[in-house]
């Protein structure tokens, strides 16, 4: 016959996951709660939410001018500045999950201030790290220039878990930036819902459930990827050229709106309405016509586009093995 551990002898949790959190809307949120869950619910796990608050806070939704105000320190991974954090650096945890949104092709401010933050820096030198993209469909860059940051910490990056929104790129361009300034996933009955979908948040409970079992046979210790065969990201490098010319030109007007002064500067107003119009031309132009010609062109891009999709898929990769096992 066993007997009940009593409570004051029962063994301490075995494993502690740091999680850093952000989220306007609650959709990263959401998707961070449903890889949470089958860690919470095993006493052998105990999970600190670390709850990101930039001072001053960043509106939801959205003005027009206060959203494209932010993209010269987006792009320029300028921190914000942060409210105190709960931890001091001295915890030790055995993950680190890092979920983040893309604001203007980099890292959102939030997570660039964190990672640049002093106790960031104590948290994650050495410790294996997941990161959780959640955004409209453009990450491959961002994802650049958060590795770089991780690797300037000397974290080793295990895991990129990435959902995206899966209406078509241009749908998703009128309905993204009419939901982040009318806070309405659906502003207009005629336009597609804003956003990833339920399901795919639902589905995401798959990547805790192996989480668990890999925390627990302490695999976390090796250097091989947690989430192999998830489906864990699908990149679609043929984005990729429209990224690159956003990403050019978010840095170069950066730099001049900069110059111009610091956020919510006079000054950036009328440089901002001319960069608008733009980015504008951009969109109009690149994105499609980006898009036309590597369709025309496929047959002679298929390999490199191959390469590079496998190439921005590590280390999760896309493939589909493991789903009977824990997507269900
Ligand atoms: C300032 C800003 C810039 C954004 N830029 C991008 C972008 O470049 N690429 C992208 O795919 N999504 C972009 N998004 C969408 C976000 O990545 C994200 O999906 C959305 O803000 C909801 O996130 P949250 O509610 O969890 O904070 C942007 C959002 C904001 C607020």
């Amino acid at each position: 016959m066993t007997h009940p551990v009593p409570e004051a002898m029962s063994p301490g949790p075995l494993k502690r996951v740091l999680v850093v959190s952000y989220s306007q809307t609650g959709q990263l949120a959401a998707i961070v709660e449903r890889i949470l869950a089958p860690l919470r619910a095993d006493a052998r796990i105990a999970v600190h939410v670390e709850t990101l608050r930039p001072e001053p806070a960043f509106p939801f939704p959205w003005s027009f001018f206060r959203f494209f105000d932010a993209f010269p320190e987006s792009a320029h991974l300028v921190p914000p500045a942060l409210a105190p954090l709960t931890l001091t650096g001295e915890e030790d945890f055995d993950l680190v999950i890092l979920p983040y949104q893309v604001w203007f092709l980099a890292p959102c401010q939030p997570i660039t201030a964190f990672l640049k933050h002093p106790v960031a820096a104590c948290l994650i030198k050495g410790k294996p790290v997941i990161t959780v993209i959640g955004c409209r469909n453009m990450w491959m860059l961002a994802h650049e220039k958060m590795r770089g940051l991780l690797t300037a910490l000397q974290a080793r990056l295990l895991d990129n878990v990435v959902l995206t929104d899966q209406t078509p790129t241009l749908a998703s361009l009128v309905t993204t930036p009419l939901w982040l300034f009318t806070g309405k996933r659906q502003a207009l009955a005629c336009l597609p819902v804003a956003g990833i979908s339920e399901l795919e948040i639902k589905r995401c409970i798959r990547f805790g459930r192996a989480l668990l079992d890999a925390l627990l046979a302490g695999r976390e210790c090796n250097d091989q990827p947690l989430l192999p065969g998830l489906q864990a990201v699908v990149a679609n490098p043929r984005l990729l050229v429209s990224e690159k010319a956003g990403t050019r030109s978010f840095y170069l007007w950066g730099k001049l709106l900069r110059w111009a002064g610091p956020p919510g500067a006079t000054l950036r107003q009328p440089l901002l309405v001319l960069y608008v119009l733009f980015l504008i031309a951009i969109i109009l132009s690149v994105v499609p016509i980006s898009l036309v010609v590597q369709t025309l062109l496929r047959p002679f891009l298929a390999k490199r586009l191959d390469k590079l999709k496998q190439q921005f898929e590590q280390p999760s990769g896309s493939g589909i093995d493991r789903l009977s096992q824990y997507d269900f």
